[in-house]
């Protein structure tokens, strides 16, 4: 995740920046808009607000006391400007700092790129080449626009590239600020999220407070980082995590099948979703009525171990460095049975995270401790479900290198 600044100005194409801005959130990077006042007048700010779920504001005199035109440049990981127009190249050309972007193009540290937009005539024009010499003079990436059809009847050079081939050079530019950003480039990872059911009848099942939340967290994660990815999610209700596939089960048989298929050829397996480890021997095909007398006893039969059965075949000669990750929830975490699980598991990795009171399933946050194959120990303090998953990404991209 990274922080962007998304600068927009007042070019008609600023409606195409409304997408840029989607895909970059989707992508996972929180993105601040900063518009020019007159680019409000193509979109408004609600739009701005709305798609970034950040505030928006165009001039330096609002949130004075957060000194946002210092700040918002200071700690951005990238600006992109789209769309640039000729007027807005001229003032970031002359240094000038009248508005919140302005500034914030004068104060920030990070990689610009500008992405102009406008008539053929103003795009030639030997100010404008001066400015956009000068600007990338000063080390401005300046994607020059895209030739076609402009906003009357002309064509030419000016208009705005698409916001995927924008939000490409944003990714590939972070990806190379940011080598976590791109350290599972190429790789195939399979994440289980979620939690199983097993059915009692139509109606009941036996199933777990699992929402799917980290697993979530991590397919994000991966897929920022470059991967390809897997989620196989067990009854999760949130939205599909971007940049993932994902399969639906529901049972603990259903995700042992799933699983088994699709990490035949993954580079890393990870089990985060919260399995049953028993299902009831029979299933009623019809809804269990109360009928007075004392109710049948549940009887329980075990299901398969996937995450022990994954590393099973990759023991038994399957994928090649397969890197195979577990998560294991205790209410009364301990080290030593932490190390006999990932033993019996047979994986490389178990995270180990405490669960109960409040704690874990469900809530926004998570911590855990990471146990290794050979005996190292990884404390992940409390934080966002997001911040773990970096962290065993990066445990997982030790082990892939
Ligand atoms: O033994 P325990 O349930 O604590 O192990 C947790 C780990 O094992 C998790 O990664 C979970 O996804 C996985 N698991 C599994 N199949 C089961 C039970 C747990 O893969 N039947």
């Amino acid at each position: 995740m990274a922080r962007v600044i998304l600068g927009v100005s007042a070019g008609i194409a600023a409606y195409k920046s409304a997408s840029l801005l989607r895909l970059l959130r989707e992508a996972g990077h929180r993105v601040r808009v900063i518009p020019t006042a007159d680019a409000l007048r193509f979109v408004g700010e609600p739009t701005w607000a709305a798609l970034s779920g950040e505030p928006v504001a165009t001039d330096v005199w609002t949130a004075v006391d957060e000194v946002a035109h210092v700040r918002l440049g200071q700690s951005a990981d990238l600006v992109i400007v789209a769309p640039a127009t000729a007027d807005l190249l001229a003032r970031a050309a002359a240094g000038m700092s009248g508005d919140l972007l302005t500034a914030t193009l004068l104060t920030a540290r990070c990689p610009v790129v500008l992405a102009p937009a406008m008539h053929t005539e103003m795009w030639e024009h030997p100010a404008t080449t001066a400015n956009v010499a000068l600007l990338r003079q000063r080390g401005a990436l300046v994607i020059d626009p895209a030739s076609g059809r402009l906003t009357g009847a002309d064509t030419g050079p000016g208009r705005l590239p698409e916001p995927e081939e924008l939000f490409a050079v944003v990714q590939a530019l972070l990806a190379r600020l940011m080598p976590a950003a791109a350290s599972l480039a190429g790789r195939r990872v399979v994440i289980s999220a979620g939690g199983t059911r097993e059915e009692l009848d139509p109606v009941r099942f036996l199933g777990n407070w699992s929402t799917g939340k980290q697993g979530y967290a991590l397919a994000r994660s991966a897929a920022l980082r470059g991967a390809e990815v897997t989620v196989v999610a067990a009854n999760v209700e949130l939205p599909d995590p971007a940049g993932a596939r994902v399969v639906r089960v529901v049972s603990a048989r259903d995700m042992h099948a799933a699983m088994l298929a699709e990490a035949g050829i993954a580079d890393a397996v990870v089990m985060t979703a919260a399995v049953a480890d028993f299902r009831p021997v029979a299933r009623s095909d019809s809804k269990i009525k109360k009928d007075g007398s004392q109710p049948d006893p549940i009887v329980l039969t075990e299901n398969p171990d996937i995450l022990h059965d994954l590393a099973g075949r990759r023991a038994r000669g399957g994928r090649q460095g397969q890197v195979v990750v577990g998560f294991a929830a205790e209410t009364d975490p301990d080290p030593q049975a932490a190390q006999a699980k990932l033993a019996r598991k047979g994986c490389d990795l178990l995270v180990v995270n405490p669960v109960g009171n409040g704690r874990g399933f469900g809530s926004a946050d998570n911590e855990a401790i990471v146990y290794s194959r050979e005996g190292s120990q990884t404390p992940i303090p409390r934080g966002s479900k997001e911040a773990l998953a970096e962290v065993v990404w990066d445990l997982v991209a030790a082990r892939l290198q």
